[in-house]
């Protein structure tokens, strides 16, 4: 998709040729800023009752008299925000996606456009055209649309070009973490997101290292192994370097849960939707995906990128509830539930993470069930012990239109953590399921700055819509980008 702003006063949009034109309104539909023709065909229908001034509503207009533009369509934000300006181009570009526009142009009528509404079209555009196919080969083409012109004023064109390269990092981040987390269990192995993580680094010049299970034994990662040695798919530990700053600068560690099957292993799961678990490397797809758009706009911050990758299986050599094992930190840890495997493997990558006397570090992982009763799928759970970190991430999602929720980590809740057998169990009771893990995980994390992301309700869609989304790439994204000093 070829996306480009172009300085074009709002005004002058009847003389503007393309094969469709998108206008986004909101305020009061009389007081637009269109040109006679438009403003015309706008009060007219509006007067008819053919549209309101109500989010989501739009109006279709097919070779309206004396427009150059072959299709007009109008489209209703709710209010100024950028939320309200996406939602009015994803209305928009759903009803002209069956039709053959191929050149869309975009205004806004209601205002003029800055860069999150630039990079709020991009999103919006790559949301509505992405098809998965990898297993599917037959599945219908995405549409004929090729390329998006934004037009700007001419003081707003910079931040609108500047919005939409951003908009463009974001979405080939997404498009690339949606493609790795949709690929079922036995195309998206460890060995895959290893491959991918490798062809990264040769396209944008990331150093990429992977560890195989004798490294890791090395290292002492005896959590992290105890989960992949029921399966017989190899394990990885992958670790992505991006340099675009000095040396000397504390780089930001990304920790990806890569769970590329949770079948929950001898504590296994029921057999309704256990294929969504395939699904249960989000974290690391999400890696992967910032990776791409740190490839694409290159800011002057180091950051690393940790997934620690695995297949939890039931097997004769699987873990078993009440095996203890000796983490990477030397704490032990009583395997009371072996579907609690994703805190299991992190543990040791947050370990690992210390060696790079990082900045922050912030793990993300479809960690919790609880996490999904406490949020549903809107908000990503987001913990961190420290309030700043948490501010940054908070905005960064918020600009990012990738909600998130701060959630507590009271030390009261490690109570449920603590053991007979060994230094603390894996589990903690089904009260709180969200919050305990977090306090786990805490507990290997006390030597930095340290977020934790529970994607478990945002990282993928169930239903008609089963996929995965691609979140949180573009909170990663913006909060790297507010990083650099
Ligand atoms: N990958 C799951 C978490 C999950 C479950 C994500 C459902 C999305 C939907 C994780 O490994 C898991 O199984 N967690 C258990 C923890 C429990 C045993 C303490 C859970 O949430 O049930
Ligand atoms: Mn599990
Ligand atoms: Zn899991």
């Amino acid at each position: 998709m070829d996306f480009r702003a172009k300085a074009q006063s709002v005004d002058q949009l009847s003389d503007v040729s393309a094969d469709a034109l998108l206008i986004v309104l909101h305020g009061d539909l009389t007081q637009q800023r269109l040109d006679a023709p438009l403003a015309a065909l706008l009060l007219d229908a509006a007067s008819a009752g053919d549209l309101q001034a109500k989010s989501g509503r739009v109006l279709y207009l097919h070779r309206p008299v004396g427009i150059k533009a072959q299709r007009v369509v109008f489209s209703v934000a709710a209010n100024g925000s950028v939320k309200a300006f996406k939602a009015a181009v994803a209305a928009g570009l759903a009803c002209i996606k069956p039709l053959g526009v191929k050149q869309l142009v975009v205004a806004a009528a209601g205002g003029e456009v800055d860069a999150a509404q630039a990079e709020a079209l991009v999103t919006a555009v790559a949301d509505a055209t992405y098809q998965y196919r990898h297993t599917k080969p037959s599945a219908p083409p995405a549409g004929a649309l090729r390329g998006v012109t934004l037009l700007a004023g001419k003081e707003a064109l910079k931040e609108a070009k500047a919005g939409l390269l951003r908009g463009e990092a974001v979405a080939a981040g997404v498009t690339l973490a949606r493609e790795c987390a949709n690929r079922p269990g036995n195309h998206c192995t460890p060995s895959h997101l290893a491959a991918e993580a490798r062809k990264l680094g040769r396209a944008h010049g990331f150093k990429v290292e992977v560890l195989d299970r004798a490294a890791c034994e090395k290292l002492g990662m005896d959590s992290f192994l105890c989960v992949a040695q029921g399966s017989d798919e190899p394990l990885k530990f992958i670790v992505l370097r991006y340099e675009g700053a000095a040396k000397a600068s504390a780089p930001v560690v990304l920790v990806g849960k890569g769970i590329t099957f949770d079948t929950g292993g001898i504590s296994i799961k029921p057999a309704g939707e256990m294929d969504e678990m395939k699904f249960d490397m989000g974290g690391a797809a999400s890696v992967l995906g910032t990776f791409r758009a740190l490839g694409e706009l290159k800011p002057r911050l180091n950051v690393i990128g940790l997934i620690p990758s695995c297949e939890n299986m039931p097997s004769g050599r699987a873990v078993k509830p009440g095996d203890v094992v000796t983490s990477m930190s030397g704490q032990t840890i009583e395997v009371l539930n072996t579907d609690a495997e994703g805190r299991l493997i992190l543990c040791d990558a947050l370990t690992y993470a210390e060696r790079f006397k990082p900045a922050a570090v912030i793990d993300i992982a479809t960690l919790t069930g609880a996490c999904v009763i406490a949020l549903g799928h809107h908000r990503s759970g987001l913990f961190s012990t420290d309030d700043e970190l948490a501010d940054s991430l908070l905005a960064a999602a918020d600009a990012s239109l990738d909600p998130a929720w701060r959630m507590p980590l009271d030390e009261e809740y490690e109570e449920s953590l603590k053991s007979n057998f060994a230094d603390m169990g894996n589990v903690g009771g089904r009260a709180g399921g969200a919050i305990t893990a977090a306090m786990f995980l805490r507990k290997f994390a006390g030597k930095y700055r340290w977020a934790h992301l529970d994607i478990a309700g945002t990282a993928w869609k169930s239903g008609a819509a089963k996929g995965a989304t691609g979140r949180p790439v573009p909170l990663l994204t913006h909060f790297l980008l507010s990083q650099v000093r």
